[in-house]
């Protein structure tokens, strides 16, 4: 059975159509050539030497374990601000600066206001790319500068191959070592450049809509420690009793390379270092976060080898250089703040046992782009490739024409075909 086809049935497409890659009866795939098992192997030598097109990618750590590939200095293009009741605005006005703490066991007490001060952002709302869009839209002259032209192919009106979030790239780099949730990433073609916008998986649907009161409150926890690490003005002092809304954002635009492709994508950040000497972003921008106190040798391993992973990837992606960390107990009171050097991370994990790899994460990343170049060929707005993986599985595809998976919006598309 193909790969593309057992996705299929384990997810019969929504009242979509849903056509078939086409590919030559005698390509070998990866998933045909592999011993069934739970761990997705490499494929035997001669299997991989017939290859054409791969229907699947597999994740299997060890086909990842190569030189580190060349990751450019993340340059910051732009940014934009979401107001409180989501608006998009070309400029930094959400941008806050961070206030440390001013004592050594803050006791920041993370469920303050709970109740009475949070508006949460209706993550029911699917806004897709269209933010990221808007800034494009709004920034096509910055763009298509002249040596940004030069260097680019005339069939690519942006410039670059990939349009994301961070929040999807991130998602790619953990994914060798993910072993709970998987991901569905839909990506299309438009003018040369590959969108590349997340689907919620039905796993995570049912989440969403089963969340407890309790993981609801832990998840305020994490903003209410910015609001008393943030200020809204460069010499300001947070406001503790203000109201925490959700729906408020200050994105960076960033530009990079990825081993051959090139990719823009826009990240959520929290704050900015309130020095008016720091260098200008990313390397002035601030990660917040929180986590459970550690008081054993189990926990700390834990964090290393989970948590320490998303908060590297999240951050090393747009080059966001420090991450400060609240470590509460379990009544949300911050007991202690760290900062970590992002580029130290890799580090610190070094002493664990059979740990991740940054080398990894990003081999993976790049290797899924190529293969999402190799297969999204079909330059229309109208096709949709959906990608597909579960956890201990290989990554899929299903190609979708005409239907709801469609997420470039008209406004976006007469722009873009029109407007030159
Ligand atoms: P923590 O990261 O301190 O838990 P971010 O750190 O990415 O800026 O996100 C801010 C906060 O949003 C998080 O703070 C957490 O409270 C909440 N949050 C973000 N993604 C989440 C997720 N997938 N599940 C639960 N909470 C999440
Ligand atoms: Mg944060």
């Amino acid at each position: 059975m193909h790969a593309q086809w057992s996705a299929h049935s384990r997810r019969p497409a929504r009242g979509t159509k849903a056509s078939t890659p086409r590919r030559s009866a005698t390509a070998r795939t990866r998933a045909e050539t592999r011993t069934s098992g739970p761990d997705p192997r490499p494929p035997a030598p001669a299997a991989a030497a017939a290859q054409t097109t791969l229907t699947t990618l597999s994740v299997w750590r060890q086909l990842y374990e190569r030189d580190f590939p060349l990751y450019k200095q993340p340059l910051e293009v732009g940014c934009f601000s979401l107001d409180s009741r989501r608006r998009f605005f070309n400029d930094a006005r959400q941008l806050r600066y961070y206030v440390a703490p001013e004592r050594k066991i803050p006791n920041f007490d993370l469920r303050a206001g709970y109740r009475e001060r949070f508006v949460r952002r209706d993550d029911g709302v699917k806004e897709g790319l269209d933010h990221i869009l808007r800034w494009i839209l709004a920034n096509r002259a910055k763009l298509q500068a002249p040596d940004a032209a030069a260097a680019s192919p005339p069939d690519c009106a942006l410039g670059v191959d990939f349009v994301t979030w961070r929040g999807h790239l991130t998602k790619l780099l953990t994914t060798p070592y993910e072993t709970r949730e998987g991901w569905l990433l839909a990506a299309t073609r438009l003018r040369g450049t590959l969108y590349v916008s997340e689907v919620e998986t039905d796993a995570a649907r049912a989440e969403r809509l089963a969340r407890t009161e309790r993981h609801s409150e832990m998840m305020y926890w994490g903003y209410k420690f910015e609001q008393y690490t943030c200020a809204a003005e460069p010499r300001g002092r947070p406001d503790e009793g203000g109201v925490v809304n959700t729906n408020e954002a200050f994105c960076t635009v960033v530009r990079t390379r990825l081993a051959n492709h090139r990719l823009l994508f826009s990240g959520e950040v929290d704050c900015r270092d309130a020095d008016p000497r720091a260098p200008p972003g990313p390397a002035c921008y601030l990660e917040l976060k929180t986590s459970a106190e550690i008081c054993t040798a189990k926990q700390r391993s834990n964090f290393h080898r989970f948590k320490l992973l998303k908060w590297w990837a999240q951050s090393f992606l747009p080059g966001v250089p420090r991450i400060v960390a609240g470590f509460r107990d379990n009544d949300g009171m911050v007991v202690s703040v760290e900062t970590y050097q992002t580029s130290k991370i890799s580090q610190l994990i070094k002493n664990e046992y059979n740990c991740w790899k940054p080398t990894v994460c990003m081999n993976f990343c790049s290797d899924f782009l190529s293969f999402v170049q190799s297969v999204a060929t079909e330059d229309d707005p109208r096709v949709v490739y959906l990608f597909s993986w579960e956890p201990h599985k290989e990554v899929s595809y299903t190609v979708h024409r005409d239907t709801q998976y469609c997420f470039l919006p008209d406004w976006y598309l007469r722009e873009m075909t029109h407007a030159q």
